[in-house]
């Protein structure tokens, strides 16, 4: 056997299959360094889903000749100062993108340093570097990218739809620029712009760009999050629950100006919206972690997309309680979409907008399940605490309740009206109208009954006949794991053979 060492070609080329995934990757990288030389302006230009051109021009502090040399090397970086990889404060820090993307494309970099006279330009073909040419450019640096992947036609292969290859352009752009307010961007394919965003200055910065970035509708329609704990400060913005999609990609995390995608952020937020959204929807939030460098580590992914934290139990407690609260500072808030798409409906002769076509990111069910969380009391002719949903007709009693009246403060949900399609009850309040799914609600009220009875320790009942549950062996042994915590709820198991459980006690729930 033969021990040799890999050309730098060869290496380079391994090196961009871990950070040039595809053509957004590329972006993300050029982007990354424009922000990091201090650019306010930058321009992304792209042609054939980035797979022919992507130009990106930024007014940076620029490279001098011998810096632009140096840049195309690997592991060149101007950004280790002291070689302290805590302490990192840039985006980039491992002098690998430029080379990475030479290696795989033809790549032209134009580049003028701040206070010089000339402008210096490279071309690097598949990683074959050209001559430093003197050019003319007014500032800062323009880097082209033609004909990505050429040299490695597997990649090539790999690449989706060009639709999809743009989209995730698009999205890349849009996280680093949610992130940088105070620069501006641009991003256009052929002719077609597809966003500006102009720098936003001021303290509502930060907003502006959100609103730019995510639609006005989306901060009007969320709640302003701030907290701070141990050093690790939180802000951002969340959205309301009745403002929910049908995918998480409407979340965005930034981790000191970066942003990550991270499976603790997922489930802090699927904690956070527990009790107010149904199980399959997705909150839209938008939040900012500011951690000191040592607390967490950018250096665990090729193309620093996750990061992981020291102390992840206390990242997560702060999003879930922060939010949280947040949430429920907002009280009964409904989306204004929603609740005007709703209104919509009601309006004589206008278009019922729950048959019709609805904005994007509402969802018709929203307004019930918001109306299912809220407090619930039981007005007249409206079914006591425990009462089975099915066992009632509030439908029957409107005459009794009287249209004109006005409802009692004490009833939240105000006085029924009646009932439609012998789902959802219509109520009256002081100056709102009250649809609920009574199905949801009872639901809701026996989740509320189990959470109450779990702080005082479930009150259980033995059960006359213990019932049998057969199941699967794996089923079995899972659940008899969890034995325990199944007694805490209320619930005594036995196994019962190899493929059943025994119930023997089952939650004796109070009304
Ligand atoms: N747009 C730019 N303006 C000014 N200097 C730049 C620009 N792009 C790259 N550079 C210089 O080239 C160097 C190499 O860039 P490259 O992206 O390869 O590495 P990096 O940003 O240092 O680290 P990483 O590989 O993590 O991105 C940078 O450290 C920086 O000095
Ligand atoms: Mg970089």
């Amino acid at each position: 056997m033969t021990i040799r060492r890999l050309p730098e070609g060869t290496v380079n080329r391994i090196a961009a299959g871990e950070v040039v995934e595809r053509p957004a990757s590329v972006v993300k990288e050029l982007v990354e360094n424009a922000i990091d030389a201090g650019a306010t302006q930058i321009d992304v230009a792209i042609a054939g889903a980035g797979r022919d051109q992507i130009i990106i021009t930024d007014n940076g502090h620029g490279m001098a000749r011998d810096e632009l040399a140096l840049a195309v090397e690997r592991h060149a970086t101007s950004k280790l100062p002291e070689d302290d990889l805590v302490r990192i404060a840039h985006l980039g820090f491992r002098g690998e993108a430029l080379p990475s993307i030479g290696s795989v494309s033809r790549m032209t970099i134009t580049s003028r340093a701040r206070g010089a006279d000339e402008a210096w330009q490279l071309h690097v073909d598949a990683g074959r570097l050209g001559d430093l040419q003197p050019d003319s450019l007014p500032g800062g640096t323009r880097i082209e990218i033609r004909d990505l992947f050429f040299a490695t036609p597997a990649r090539l292969k790999f690449l989706k739809t060009d639709r999809s290859e743009t989209t995730a352009i698009t999205e890349t752009t849009k996280r680093l620029a949610m992130a940088n307010p105070t620069i501006g961007f641009s991003l256009r394919e052929a002719a077609r712009e597809i966003f500006s965003y102009a720098a936003a200055t001021g303290e509502a910065a930060a907003r502006d760009r959100l609103a730019a970035v995510m639609g006005r509708d989306f901060v009007d329609n969320s709640v302003s999050v701030e907290a701070e704990r141990e050093g690790i400060s939180l802000t951002g913005f969340a959205g309301l629950p009745t403002m929910n999609r049908g995918n998480a990609q409407a979340q965005y995390l930034f981790v000191n100006g970066r942003p990550v995608r991270d499976r603790l952020f997922t489930g802090a937020l699927r904690g956070a919206y527990q009790d107010l959204m149904a199980r399959h929807r997705h909150p839209v939030v938008a939040l900012f972690l500011s951690v000191p460098p040592e607390a967490v580590d950018v250096n665990v992914h090729p193309a620093k997309a996750e990061v992981r934290f020291r102390d992840e139990p206390l990242v997560r407690g702060l999003i879930v309680s922060t939010v949280r609260r947040a949430l429920a500072g907002a009280g009964h808030r409904a989306s204004s979409t929603v609740a005007a798409e709703a209104a919509a409906a009601f309006r004589p002769g206008g278009q019922g907008a729950f048959y019709g076509a609805r904005p994007e990111g509402t969802s018709r069910t929203g307004l019930y399940e918001a109306a299912s969380a809220f407090q619930y009391q039981a007005p007249p002719g409206m079914p006591a605490r425990g009462e089975e949903p099915d066992g009632f007709a509030p439908a029957a009693r409107p005459a009794e309740v009287g249209l004109g009246e006005a409802p009692e403060a004490s009833y939240p949900l105000g006085a029924a009206v009646g009932q439609l399609h012998q789902t959802y009850i219509v109520a009256q309040t002081a100056d709102g109208l009250i649809v609920v799914d009574q199905h949801a609600a009872h639901e809701r009220l026996v989740y509320e009954r189990m959470k109450k009875a779990l702080q005082n320790g479930v009150a259980r009942q033995s059960m006359l006949i213990p019932e049998v549950v057969e199941m699967d062996e794996a089923a079995v042994g899972r659940v008899l794991d969890r034995a325990d915590e199944l007694a805490e709820l209320g619930l005594v198991i036995d196994q019962f053979g190899a493929g059943a459980v025994v119930v023997r006690e089952q939650p004796a729930l109070q009304n």
